[in-house]
């Protein structure tokens, strides 16, 4: 037993005799604050922790534990001795006035979110939300969309392969495929969702995203059509000032191709670090859809036409809410995702 373990001791005692003698709540408030208040004696005392030598710490420690407890104990008998106001009332009893603890509901990801929002503007133009397996075949993932054999997207350092052959989807496209093999044409689809690719993650790539595919089949679809629906949708998700350009591209299952860019939506088109001084950021690919994926479908390419188009959700999202990294996205720091 140390100096300390007996003032406090001797001060948890002389506490609990002066609270039997407390004639009222004053009294007792006024003990409270001599003992255990901020500049009270036991904080007084413990500053004086340094000074014990290590093998006493834990004694001391617990010392300090028991007086407080002690000196609370004693202070709450009292104030029930007294009765009335201030009272502590039986433990168990429930404060109905207190305000409730609020609970803390989550929320969608912000990915989520935004794939609901741009579902949402595609709607109203007509198309209609539907899913595809993210367990793929290679048939849907690739074959049937006019893939050749040595496209480089097939290779397994780019794509994953599970053992029996099946891979993690490499793109949403072949949710296209699996609606025209399902349904007779017209169909305007779009298809939200999950996609896996063996890139190494960095500021703008992940090992699997998120796209939107779109696929309009009909009779004497034009890409005029295509053009006017995705200036529609840059339109509704960043304002009447946002721009779109078609630049061409090859895509295996679109004929011709495109990618398509909005003007920058940081400078105006003007030129910025975020555009790279191009005044345009490229945000998805699209085209008119290959004769032959509409026969692998067997829908007849004489009679029925169409555009689809696939966008990347990362990157709209980086736009949108200007996220400069989207490891942010999955990192599932709660700080980050609340501000959605
Ligand atoms: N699937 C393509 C990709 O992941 C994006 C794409 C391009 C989708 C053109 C389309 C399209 O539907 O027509 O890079």
């Amino acid at each position: 037993m140390n100096d300390i373990i007996e003032a406090v001791n001797r001060a948890a005692a002389d506490a609990e005799m002066k609270a039997a003698a407390a004639a009222d709540a004053g009294a007792l408030e006024a003990l409270r604050i001599e003992y255990l208040g901020r500049n009270g004696l036991f904080p007084e005392l413990s500053k004086k922790m340094g000074s014990v030598p290590p093998e006493e710490r834990k004694a001391t420690g617990s010392a300090f534990n028991t007086g407080r407890t002690r000196i609370q104990n004693a202070l709450d008998e009292a104030m029930a001795r007294l009765g009335g106001a201030g009272a502590k009332a039986d433990k168990d009893a429930i404060d109905l006035t207190l305000p409730g603890r609020k609970a803390a509901p989550g929320h969608r990801h912000p990915i989520t979110q935004l794939a609901d929002e741009c579902v949402s503007v595609f709607r109203r133009m007509g198309f209609v939300a539907v899913d595809g397996p993210e367990i793929e075949d290679i048939y849907h993932n690739f074959d049937a969309l006019n893939t050749p054999d040595d496209h480089p997207s097939r290779d397994p350092k780019d794509t994953f392969y599970f053992p029996d052959g099946r891979i993690l989807r490499s793109q949403t496209s072949p949710v296209q495929i699996r609606v025209m093999e399902t349904h007779e044409p017209p169909v305007r689809i779009v298809a939200p969702g999950r996609v896996f690719r063996r890139d190494t993650p960095d500021a703008t790539h992940g090992m699997n995203f998120h796209q939107i595919e779109g696929l309009y089949i009909d009779k004497g679809v034009s890409m005029a059509d295509l053009k006017s629906v995705l200036q529609n949708f840059a339109w509704e998700m960043f304002g009447k000032d946002v721009n779109i350009r078609l630049r061409p591209h090859f895509f295996p299952f679109t004929e011709p191709s495109v990618e398509y860019d909005f003007s920058c939506v940081v400078c105006g088109g003007k030129g910025c670090n975020v555009c790279k001084n191009s005044g345009y950021i490229e945000i998805a690919g699209a085209g008119m859809v290959d004769p032959n994926v509409l026969k692998n479908v067997g829908y007849d390419p004489e009679v029925w036409s169409g555009y689809a188009f696939g966008l990347g959700l990362e990157r709209l999202a980086m736009l949108r809410y200007r996220i400069p990294d989207l490891r942010f996205l999955y990192d599932n720091d709660i700080r980050f995702l609340e501000q959605f």
